[in-house]
């Protein structure tokens, strides 16, 4: 349910755009609505597109286009690694595998006690950097091979006191 303080907010991103181009703010209607839900509902989607005054399916490609929209509610950490083909060649898949025996889930999934979700991620354009993975959208974590990996894990889990 978005509420009237969320719409206050979306009413100051729709500003930024000329009159009859409030769609052009719907990324950052999405972005807000994941900042205070953590996830993006049908609901959530639906209430944007009547906001913005554009079918709800448009909103939806958006939230499907890009990794960053959580079409599900997320860990505390969303991890994604990239296997395209140069993360591929350089041990992608060894990394999500090794990611997934150490937190005991698999590909789109998150660990019972909420803090880990792990996902598969197309090129996150770091690609000499490879293997690479992302989290929380937000740090990027280059050459990440089995060391790395598990002290990354450990080192955020410590970070919340669950080590
Ligand atoms: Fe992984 Fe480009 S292929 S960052």
């Amino acid at each position: 349910m978005i509420t009237e303080a969320t719409k206050a907010r979306f009413a100051r991103e729709v500003a930024k755009y000329p009159q009859g181009q409030q769609r052009s703010a719907v990324m950052a209607c999405l972005s807000i609505v994941q900042q205070e839900q953590g996830w993006i509902s049908q609901e959530s989607e639906a209430e944007i597109a009547a906001y913005l005054d554009m079918p709800e399916i448009a909103v939806h490609e958006v939230t499907t286009f890009y990794n960053m929209y959580n079409q599900h509610p997320v860990g505390k950490f969303k991890v994604a690694v990239c296997t395209n083909l140069p993360c591929l060649l350089r041990n992608g898949y060894e990394a999500l595998r090794h990611l997934e025996e150490k937190l005991g889930i698999k590909v789109g999934e998150t660990t019972a006690d909420g803090m880990f979700t792990l996902q598969q991620c197309e090129c996150l354009g770091s690609c000499a950097d490879a293997p690479v993975m992302l989290v929380n959208d937000r740090n990027m974590c280059s050459f990440m091979d089995d060391q790395k990996l598990d002290a990354l894990v450990d080192g955020l889990r410590a970070a919340e006191g669950q080590a």
